[in-house]
């Protein structure tokens, strides 16, 4: 079966992780180049990118203020809100591109407000500048990038990460990057990275040689399940058995749950990694963005497919496309040995039962959003012959 997302493991990759067994400190040398790619004076690297934020608010000092993000996001975002004592305010987002219009941002700007998440789903980048006039007369609303999917992504010429006070990112399996688990949060403020840096460093516990085995098991684990000849029995499991329900541990509905290591160091093996795929992003974003724009072409015309308005700047970590009867469409692909993929969270984040207290307003774009939303395979490891028999297979569908 082709499976809908898989990390770009590969020999090298499995070379890199081993050095870090040997050699030290992988944190800083992931840092270090994550630091250069991103152009930013900081990089500060955690297990989560989850972590990361929980670190930053930590530091803010926020307390009971309102913290600004899209309805339609992952739902780990505002569960570190809520555990850091702050309010998540959700804001809905356009079904053109999956993001909050600054415009909507604005007008949920209180007193309360701390903060602003602005998140750039699937690669789709947010209009930065616009959110730059609307925030101009609020100088002491803070800017967080959300960057978990937008590695690459970029608005009006500049990359998404480059406005706000820092941004946060995110390396687990699926991202289009991955050290296995991880995150990052960048920044070209001093002061805000050395109080960051001085929390972590003094709180955070040192993952030990355990979790880095689990860890290098994983990415064997994963290297070779999320390939076409073991991915069929995988998904057996994850859609007919509860043997697989612990990766999906952290986005329950009924309450705020965080992974147990979420204050723990990244482990050294991680880093290597994490530095060796970040060598690879350029090769890595390429084949992602070309395998997007294919589907986007080559199925433009096909009745029932909705495509989001392609952008300049979009860095297509997923390839979103909204199908009516989305549920049949799934069930016909995955009859043919393909996943096309639904969010985990398929739900607009004020519906859900834990987050429903925060709920204000009207949020019908994000609900439909998530009842229509199919995510087609698009990571580098496809093949040519895997992109044609998705193209060929998508459109044999008939919706009913
Ligand atoms: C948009 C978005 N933000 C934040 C996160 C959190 O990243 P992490 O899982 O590394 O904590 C994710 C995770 O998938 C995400 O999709």
């Amino acid at each position: 079966m082709i499976p809908r997302l898989s990390p770009s493991f590969g020999f090298s990759d499995l070379s890199a992780l081993l050095k870090g067994w040997i050699g030290k400190d992988g944190g800083e040398v992931f840092e270090a180049a994550f630091a250069e790619y991103t152009g930013k004076r900081h990089a500060l690297v955690f297990s989560y990118g989850r972590s990361g934020l929980y670190t930053l608010i930590k530091v803010m000092g926020w307390h009971d203020r309102e913290i600004i993000m899209p309805a339609f996001t992952c739902a780990v975002v505002p569960n570190v809100v809520i555990a850091s004592h702050n309010k998540p305010r959700f804001v809905d987002v356009e079904v053109r591109d999956f993001n909050m219009s600054p415009r909507a941002v604005g007008a949920a700007v209180g007193r309360e407000t701390a903060a602003v998440i602005a998140t750039h789903m699937y690669g789709f980048p947010m209009d930065i500048v616009g959110l730059g006039k609307e925030l101009k007369k609020h100088k002491n609303i803070v800017v967080i990038q959300d960057c978990a999917l937008a590695l690459g992504s970029y608005s009006a010429g500049a990359p998404v990460w480059d406005m706000g006070l820092a941004a946060l990112f995110s390396f687990s399996i699926g991202k289009q990057i991955s050290s296995v688990e991880g995150g990052m949060i960048v920044t070209d403020d001093d002061h805000l990275y050395a109080e960051m840096k001085t929390l972590r460093d003094r709180t955070f516990q040192n993952p030990g040689m355990v979790r880095a085995f689990k860890q290098s098991v994983f990415f064997l684990a994963s290297w070779f399940a999320f390939t076409s000849w073991f991915y069929g029995p995988v998904h057996f499991l994850a859609e007919r058995t509860a043997a697989l329900n612990f990766l999906a541990d952290y986005y329950s509905q009924d309450r705020i749950r965080l992974p147990d290591n979420l204050m723990e160091k990244l482990p050294s093996c991680l880093g290597y990694l994490g530095a060796y795929q970040t060598s690879r992003i350029k090769e890595l974003l390429t084949k992602r963005i070309d395998i997007s724009r294919t589907y986007g072409r080559e199925l433009k015309e096909k009745p029932g497919f909705h495509w989001p308005v392609p952008q300049e700047g979009t860095s297509y970590s997923h390839c979103p496309c909204l199908v009516d009867d989305r549920d049949n469409f799934l069930d016909h692909m995955a009859h043919h040995g393909i996943e096309v993929g639904k969010e985990v969270f398929d739900y607009a984040l004020p519906d859900i039962p834990v987050f429903v207290p925060y709920a204000q307003g009207v949020y019908s774009n994000a609900r439909e959003i998530a009842h229509r939303l199919a995510l087609f395979p698009n990571h580098p490891r496809l093949t040519q012959g895997d992109v044609e028999r998705i193209i060929a297979t998508a459109r044999k569908w008939r919706t009913t």
